[in-house]
Formats: C-alpha cells, sequence, structure tokens
C-alpha cells in the first residue's frame, strides 16, 4: 500500500508562500478561518466555538500527519512566516487506492490575488512527485463556484455529482467530486 510516512513535516515554497507544518501557535488563525462567515459560507462544517478546539484540530492533525494519514499545510506569506492566512493539504487520505482528497481555504483579504492557485500546484506536484498518488479529489458544495473555477484551472474534471449524499445541520446536501490523475503514470 502507498505510504505518507514521511519522517518530517515537508516544507514547500512558491515564489510568495511558504508551506509549513501547522503548530499550536497557529490556533488563533485556525479559529478566525472557521468562524469566518465568507470562509465557511461553502464549508458546511461545525463551527468552533472556542480557540481551544481549534488548537485540538491542529494536535489531531499532527498526530494523524505522524501516523501518515494526513498532510495539512499552514500558508504563509513570505515576509510574514509567524501568520498563517490560509491552509492547503491532504484532510483525507484513501491511500490504498493511491488517492488523497485536496482542501484548501485562505482569510478574505488575501482573495483574487492567485495565493490559492500558487499554493495548490505545489500541493499537488508533492502529492504526485514526493507521495506518489496517483489521483487526488476534491469534493465541493455546488454552489462554491471560486473553488470549482481554481479546479478547472488547474486540470481537474468533475467525476461524481451526489445528490443529497452529505447531512449537516438537518439538511441533505449534494456533493460535487473533481479529480486529477497523476499525468507521470
Ligand atoms: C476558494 C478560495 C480558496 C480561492 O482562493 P484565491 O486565492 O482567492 O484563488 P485564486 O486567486 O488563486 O483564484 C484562481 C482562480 O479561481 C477563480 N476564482 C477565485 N475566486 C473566485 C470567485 N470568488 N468567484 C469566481 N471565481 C473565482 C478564478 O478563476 C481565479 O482566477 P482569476 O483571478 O485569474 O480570475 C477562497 O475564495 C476561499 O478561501 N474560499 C473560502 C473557503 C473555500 O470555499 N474553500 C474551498 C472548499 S472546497
Amino acid at each position: 500500500m502507498l505510504s505518507l510516512n514521511l519522517p518530517l513535516f515537508p516544507v514547500l515554497e512558491t515564489q510568495r508562500l511558504i508551506l509549513r507544518g501547522q503548530n499550536e501557535s497557529d490556533a488563533a488563525a485556525l479559529y478566525a478561518l472557521r468562524t469566518n462567515d465568507q470562509v465557511m459560507r461553502y464549508i458546511d462544517r461545525v463551527r468552533p466555538k472556542h480557540v481551544d478546539e481549534s488548537k485540538a484540530v491542529i494536535q489531531t492533525l499532527n498526530k494523524n500527519f505522524k501516523n501518515g494519514e494526513s498532510l495539512v499545510w499552514a500558508i504563509v506569506l513570505k515576509e510574514q512566516p509567524d501568520v498563517m492566512i490560509g491552509n492547503i493539504g491532504y484532510y483525507r487520505t484513501d491511500l490504498a487506492n493511491h488517492r488523497a482528497e485536496l482542501g484548501y481555504m485562505l482569510l478574505p483579504e488575501y482573495w483574487r490575488k492567485g495565493i490559492i492557485s500558487e499554493a495548490l500546484v505545489q500541493a499537488v506536484n508533492f502529492g504526485f512527485d514526493s507521495i506518489n498518488l496517483h489521483s487526488i479529489s476534491a469534493n465541493i458544495n455546488p454552489e462554491n463556484n471560486a473553488s470549482r473555477q481554481i479546479l478547472i484551472k488547474n486540470g481537474f474534471v468533475k467525476e461524481a455529482y451526489f445528490k443529497q449524499d452529505y447531512y449537516v445541520n438537518g439538511k441533505f446536501l449534494d456533493s460535487e467530486i473533481y479529480g486529477l490523475l497523476n499525468p507521470n503514470h
């Protein structure tokens, strides 16, 4: 089976960004992201009620990384490496099928500057070249056109549309699944 057991958390660099691990000092930034109405508009998840919940999420993500189950980077600007402005990564992996699911979010003040596109290229390259994934998926709320457009611009294609497959807050929501195959396979 494909393995995600990396000895050290992989720090990646792009022209403007560093993608690094999240640590407990990023809890307030994660809390700010996860409680921001604009950010969470199409992310249908229960929102944290206290920053300690975000700290616990970071601890879980770090534990999952050590167990080889997930790989989520903090997005920081090179000139402010301590300030997490977003995150991107493989929250869910399906390593038996050499597949992982990419997710991302960014504080609204940084939107439309190409930041997630820049981070996504690196995250995808790492997934294909270093982890040797065969495919990468992304699961969007069908109303999330911004996320859809980023995926399409980066070569993802629509693979599935599930009707009312996701139950959250008393509602059944649809999901649209995008996928990208490893071009080297
Ligand atoms: C979706 C999101 C990550 C986009 O990040 P971003 O850094 O602003 O995206 P980019 O600047 O790299 O945009 C790349 C392309 O995506 C498309 N896009 C981005 N935001 C868009 C918007 N609001 N409406 C329509 N298209 C949009 C455009 O085609 C854009 O290219 P262009 O600016 O040259 O036209 C950001 O809006 C966000 O954090 N949203 C909330 C969290 C979220 O929904 N995450 C995805 C969950 S599946």
